[in-house]
């Protein structure tokens, strides 16, 4: 069995996959996180692995950049690999004082300006939004790892860059904190074939705060945050 993006046989993919966007990091989560690993994808690159946290099998695969090309690596991890969740672990651009670089953010919901949805030909505006078992079970546990992260809505944007320099301050002025290109795309694809999806972000830019960029240690310190959450809640 394989699919024109995943050479991986049945069985191949845990029930749980962490994506990253960029593969290379999906395979440093499945050095350094996961015991017994196997290479299960490397078509065009996109990195696929199998290992066990904890004596849990878990997955970790890159996404690509874009909903295009996370929303079909997902598809098919739901539809033909038997993937019931998906946790997105990557960064985002601030938009809110209240999350300062290397800051969490638990992906309640993600707004966008991408016209990908309109395949499902809605009568209306449809809202994407993680999975709320998911969501709740994150929060508790970055608590009990003493990890400070923020819940709130975000905004998954087709642009990295973009004509309009302000139009993220009408963004940010209804309350969304921070800007990314993945996840209305996984939850979208999550609703529609029954499964489940959650995102986990670290700011790594800010809009509104002068902060400089994360340094590459800092970046490894919140990523290692992020992993650890996701890999305490997979399933
Ligand atoms: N825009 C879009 N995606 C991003 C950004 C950004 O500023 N930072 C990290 N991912």
């Amino acid at each position: 069995m394989s699919t024109p993006h995943n050479r991986a046989e049945n069985g191949d993919f845990a029930k749980t996959v962490l994506m990253p966007g960029d593969p290379l990091r999906a395979k440093f989560i499945a050095e350094n996180y996961l015991e017994d690993v196997r290479l299960v994808n490397d078509v065009r690159g996109m990195l696929g692995y199998t290992g066990y946290y904890k004596g849990k099998k878990v997955s970790a695969m890159g996404s690509g950049m874009g909903i295009p090309s996370i929303s079909l690596y997902a598809h098919e991890l739901y539809s033909f690999y038997g993937v019931e969740s998906i946790i997105r672990v990557g960064t985002c651009g601030g938009y809110s004082e209240k999350v300062p670089v290397g800051g969490l953010i638990l992906a309640q919901a993600a707004c966008t300006n991408s016209a990908w949805m309109q395949s499902y030909s809605l009568p209306g505006t449809y809202a994407p939004i993680s999975d709320f078992g998911m969501l709740s079970r994150a929060v508790k546990t970055a608590e009990e790892l003493g990890i400070r992260a923020s819940v709130g809505n975000i905004l998954s944007s087709d642009e990295f860059y973009t004509p309009d320099a302000e139009g993220w301050k009408k963004w940010a002025a209804m309350g969304v904190l921070g800007v990314e290109m993945e996840s209305a795309g996984l939850f979208c694809t999550a609703a529609y074939l029954g499964k489940k999806a959650l995102s986990i972000l670290t700011v790594s830019d800010h809009f509104v705060l002068d902060q400089a960029d994360l340094t590459s240690d800092e970046r490894q310190t919140t990523l290692d945050d992020m992993i650890r959450i996701a890999l305490e809640i997979a399933e």
